[in-house]
């Protein structure tokens, strides 16, 4: 099979370059089929989120269009708030109209009329791209019946989970909800505590079950709607058919974003990034913050999610994060940290409280003022900060902090006893930009929020 699928070589920014390159035609075929065959061919697929989460895409359609009363709303998350990722900017750059095409099948499927695009404000270009894609494809007859709207929000981490993502759609902060979209979707009615809408005079309370799919998610269900289940079944592996966009930072040669086959070795994208720094070696790999390391000894993995669980770690976002052998895990472990207890929103405890904690025993102990006692501290922190939690961030900061802890744990001695490599400067690799040329622009001004999502100036 000829690569790219999902990500263009060349933007495809203009309705007449879209339409030329098969644009249009899976939502045609969408229509054609109708919502219950358009379910059947993703399922079919085995088209899986391209998120995070990895979960069926064809069963979360069939189960939102099934679920309980009141309207249905499709959410495009094009937040992409984790750290080491790019690839969900790289689509709205380069295929725009792709995301818009998928949100309408989507929408087709479960017989939701509204569509929300959701991504940060402050990314400009791909906001623009998807208003002008909205307006080109609804100019030409293709998004009849649907009401799609742009919405632009936060740069908080938790803006891109499902739950956070709603309360910014309904203009609220990024505050995870209780329930998840598919129980209590936009605009509900039904009431769950203090969380309920009000219903109209008159009208039954609805839970209007909400499907949040990733942006290269619905790109991908578009091309299944274009070229067919088995067209797709043909890349990829059994359990995991398709492509998958693999974001790769960090001691790279030349850090990039490269579409590859589902089950292509991770030492594969790795040799197309050019492999590690002259007179370097690997140590470690991170995808995102919210999986277990990586160990070098394992980056012959196929990138599957089933494959990286065998490894003890996650597929993700497929957005990697790559350390060679100057870098001090336990630096990579304060700074994950570090970012996960700034990002917290507060809501839950033992995760704000806790991921804080875990932060301050980690800083306490790369400079040197640490002790044996911090690591039983530390154990015992990391056991309950995921404790009563509304949503995942807690446990990220579980896997990854103990999965330092296990797998380095002469990193973590060499800082109690002060006498390990000067833990090099370690940046949460927060994503402003990636050119071309695999030059990569870090967020730095990260280092300088604080807890309450204020900044020191
Ligand atoms: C803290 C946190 C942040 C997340 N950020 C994003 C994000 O930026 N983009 C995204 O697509 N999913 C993100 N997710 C996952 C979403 O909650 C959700 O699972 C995903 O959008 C579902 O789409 P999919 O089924 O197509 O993967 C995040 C999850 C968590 C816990
Ligand atoms: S688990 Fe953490 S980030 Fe998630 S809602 Fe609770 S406090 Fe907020």
């Amino acid at each position: 099979m000829t690569l790219p699928v999902v990500l263009p070589a060349e933007p495809l920014l203009s309705i007449e370059d879209y339409l030329r390159t098969g644009g249009g035609v899976g939502l045609r075929v969408a229509r054609e089929y109708g919502p219950d065959a358009t379910i059947d061919e993703v399922t079919a697929a085995g088209l899986t989120g391209r998120g995070g989460g990895g979960f069926s895409t064809g069963a979360k359609w069939r189960s939102i269009r099934d679920a309980g009363g009141g309207r249905r709303y499709v959410v495009a998350n094009g937040a992409e708030g984790e750290p080491a990722t790019f690839k969900d900017r790289m689509l709205m750059r380069r295929d725009p109209f792709r995301i818009v095409e998928g949100a309408a099948i989507a929408a087709l499927a479960i017989g939701a009329d509204d569509v929300y695009l959701a991504t940060k404000a402050s990314f400009t270009v791909e906001a623009a791209n998807l208003r002008h894609a909205t307006e080109e494809l609804g100019r030409l007859g293709f998004l009849d019946g649907l009401d799609v709207t742009v919405v632009g929000g936060p740069d908080e981490y938790l803006f891109g989970e499902e739950k956070a993502l709603l309360e910014v759609i309904e203009g609220r902060e990024p505050l995870p909800r209780q329930l998840p979209p598919w129980q209590h979707g936009l605009f509900a009615t039904v009431a769950i505590g203090w969380e309920s809408g009000t219903p109209r005079a008159g009208e039954e309370p609805t839970s209007n079950p909400t499907l949040v799919n990733n942006v290269e998610t619905l790109a991908a269900a578009t091309h299944i709607l274009e070229r067919g289940a088995e067209w797709f079944r043909s890349m990829g592996t059994v359990d995991s058919p398709g492509t998958v966009l693999v974001t790769v930072v960090g001691d790279v040669v030349r850090p990039g974003v490269h579409e590859v086959e589902m089950g292509t070795p991770f030492s594969d994208v790795l040799a197309r990034c050019g492999g590690p720094l002259p007179g370097r070696a690997f140590k470690a790999a991170f995808s995102g913050v919210s999986n277990a390391v990586l160990l070098a000894a394992d980056f012959d993995v196929a990138l599957t999610q089933r494959d990286l669980v065998a490894r003890d770690s996650g597929l993700g976002a497929a957005g990697f994060v790559v350390y060679d052998d100057r870098r001090s895990m336990l630096a990579v472990a304060r700074e994950f940290s570090r970012f996960l207890s700034v990002e917290s929103c507060g809501q839950c405890p033992p995760c704000k409280r806790g991921s804080l904690s875990i932060t301050e025993v980690l800083v306490d102990i790369d400079s040197g003022r640490g002790s044996d006692a911090d690591l039983g501290r530390l154990n015992s922190l990391l056991r309950s900060v995921t404790d009563a939690n509304r949503c995942y961030l807690g446990t990220e900061e579980q896997i990854v902090v103990s999965s330092i802890l296990r797998a380095f744990p002469e990193d973590i001695a060499a800082g109690i006893e002060g006498v390990g490599p000067a833990s090099s400067r370690i940046m949460i690799p927060l994503i402003h930009d990636l050119l071309d040329d695999g030059t990569v622009v870090y967020d730095e001004r990260h280092q300088y929020k604080r807890p309450d999502w204020t900044y020191d100036s």
